[in-house]
């Protein structure tokens, strides 16, 4: 998704560093990049369609200098990714340069009004058309800031603005509605970025702005203001301000490769430490026995998300029954809108989102507030947008994820929802106190079976991505094997662009066999809750099917000659770990698959680490 930086500083010497941090919002996913700087007095941009490295290269970035820079990569929403659509976008006198990330919804009636009033449109995007409006403001005789204010009442829909006024050139204007934005506070230099990663080298202390907020960074000052209902501009105290800076913990170095080829295969191999950080800070959390109550008493749970972050929630769904006896009704974020209804007081939402800014997630959440439900968020980004409407906040301590596909974010998260089932459970009187306290002390050891889980898997599932054969297959699981079977799923098909359909073992009978002839390859995870997994595995096997079964060693199942068997390491028996021992085979397959087919598996094509549009 769009990623915006701009910084301004003492030195000249920002150019490069805006070039960093456009590195670092990569993983967002892109299309297109672009910068612009006052140089001079005059406004410079420079952008185009392609990779970053290939256009500070091919567009001059890299000769560019200057004390203020804004930055862009553009994931395409209104035009194609082309050249003219890439971000900075200029008003007609060149001078006004706009970045953007979000989606003006009034786009239409704007472009029309604008070009009815002379102004000359260059670009498909919806994002020119503010540089038109802050033009317009500029000739009412506003200033800067007035024009942004006046600017900002006539859009509606979700915006982070970062924007350069050639007449104003120590200054960066910025605002933000529903979609991310951050300042970051240096010394002689400040920023502004979608995402505390962009701003990992440039500052460790940030202030991640509200919706409605708007204002300027100099290099050494900053200017927050509310806007009101009428366009007004409200004074935020430099008081309220400092009571509103955090400071990141994130190191440059957690967001760098260090050595792999990889950010996926780094992440991969980080789980265990992910796992690790995540108990260590969860274990003894109140917020957990906090949350449990709250659930357990709750008139009806919901657990709400998109993508990874929503099989989290069905790993989840699934431990609350068996191990809380607590029924859990899993949503995906972008079909809640067809279901709230049934939402209301009493009701409580688990909202589970690494980043903390998908679109969806965040306006299920909203509305689940508005009909009275309370929510726990489980997030990974701390300040994110979900971190600040969460009622309670359950941090995974995964450090920054950059490859494109959730890994070591998507364990995290089920480690912290496995243990919050466990204090639902002691809550429930589905087990005793030291019942649950036994079960969170034998979690503490997931991050060791993650790391032997790494280790068996990575062989065999290089051998098999590398050999490169599959086209489509079935990823069966039944039980807590489902869940992860659609997370294996969702892997193969966005790292490896493979056509994975995951479907509960048990439901393939029922038409999805029909599919199946000579070869066809048959993933079956199988968890130790269903042994019965093992019908399903020779159903598909007697009618030709290449079946391999997934498994820790020991569970066993009765298998005949012909269906290739995966051990991995034992659960002994214990259900929570297995979605540690099987998860990593599948991350790996994927990963293996994509590099052998000379795909980059941290930034498959059409995908975006963020999703904040609709
Ligand atoms: C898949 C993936 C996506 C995300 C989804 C939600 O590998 O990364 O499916 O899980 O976009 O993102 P968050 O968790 O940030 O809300």
């Amino acid at each position: 998704m769009c990623g915006i930086i701009g910084i301004v500083s003492r030195e000249e010497d920002v150019v490069p560093r805006v070039v960093d941090g456009l590195k670092r919002l990569e993983y967002r996913g892109y299309d297109s990049v672009g910068v612009a700087v006052v140089s001079a007095g005059s406004l410079v941009v420079r952008k185009s369609a392609g990779k970053l490295a290939d256009v500070v290269r091919k567009a001059g970035i890299s000769r560019l200098s200057g004390g203020i820079c804004i930055g862009h990569t553009r994931w395409a929403t209104h035009g194609p990714p082309i050249d003219v659509n890439a971000h900075p976008h200029v008003d007609c006198s060149g001078s006004i340069a706009v970045v953007h990330n979000g989606v003006i919804r009034n786009f239409s009636s704007l472009r029309e009004q604008l070009e009815s009033r002379g102004h000359t449109i260059r670009s498909d995007t919806d994002t020119e058309l503010i540089a038109h409006l802050l033009e317009e403001g500029l000739r009412e005789g506003l200033s800067p800031l007035g024009s942004m204010a006046r600017a900002l009442s006539m859009v509606t829909g979700s915006y982070a603005i970062a924007v350069l006024f050639s007449s104003d050139p120590g200054r960066i204007y910025f605002a933000r509605m529903h979609s991310p934005l951050i300042l970051g506070l240096g010394e002689g230099s400040n920023a502004v970025a979608s995402d505390v990663t962009a701003l990992l080298d440039v500052a460790r202390r940030v202030v991640p702005l509200n919706d409605g907020e708007l204002g300027w960074i100099s290099a050494t000052e900053v200017a927050l203001y509310r806007l009101g209902g009428n366009g007004e501009l409200v004074p935020i105290s430099p008081a309220e301000l400092a009571s509103r800076i955090k400071v990141i913990e994130w190191t440059p170095e957690s967001a760098s490769k260090a050595g792999y080829p990889h950010f996926m295969i780094k992440e991969i191999y980080e789980q265990p430490q992910a796992l690790l950080e995540t108990y260590n800070g969860s274990v003894e959390d109140p917020s957990l026995a906090r949350s449990a109550r709250l659930l357990v008493d709750a008139r009806r749970v919901y657990v709400v998300g998109a993508g990874t972050s929503y099989h989290a929630g069905l790993v989840f769904s699934y431990m609350a029954a068996t191990l809380a006896r607590v029924p859990v009704y899993p949503v995906i974020a972008s079909e809640h809108p067809y279901m709230g209804n049934a939402i209301g007081e009493g009701d409580v939402v688990i909202a589970v989102s690494q980043s903390g800014e998908t679109y969806d997630t965040l306006e299920a959440v909203r509305d689940y507030k508005k009909r009275g439900a309370r929510v726990i968020g489980v997030i990974n980004v701390v300040y994110s947008a979900l971190d600040r409407e969460s009622d309670i906040s359950l941090y995974t301590r995964a450090g920054p994820e950059i490859g494109v596909a959730a890994t070591k974010t998507f364990l995290s998260q089920v480690m912290l929802l496995e243990l919050l089932a466990t204090f639902m459970a002691e809550h429930s009187g589905a087990l005793t106190g030291s019942e649950a306290l036994e079960y969170r002390r034998k979690l503490g050891k997931a991050p060791r079976i993650t790391q032997d889980s790494i280790a068996a898997s990575d062989p065999v599932a290089r051998f098999l991505g590398e050999r490169g054969s599959y086209k489509s297959v079935y990823v069966l699981g039944r039980g807590l094997g489902s869940s992860i079977a659609k997370e294996a799923s969702l892997k193969l098909k966005e790292i490896a662009y493979m056509h994975a359909e995951a479907y509960p073992a048990g439901e393939s009978k029922h038409g999805p066999i029909a599919l199946v002839e000579k070869g066809f390859p048959v993933f079956m995870v199988a968890t130790s809750d269903s042994p019965h997994i093992s019908g399903n595995a020779m159903e598909m096997s007697a009618r030709g099917a290449e079946v391999v079964v997934t498994k820790p060693a020991d569970l066993s199942l009765e298998i005949p000659r012909g269906i290739k068997v995966i051990d991995l390491p034992p659960s002994q028996g214990f259900l929570p770990y297995e979605p540690f021992i099987l998860t990593p085979f599948y991350q790996l397959l994927s990963y293996y698959s994509a590099v052998a087919k000379g795909y980059d598996p941290d930034k498959p094509r059409n995908l975006a680490k963020t999703v904040t549009v609709e």
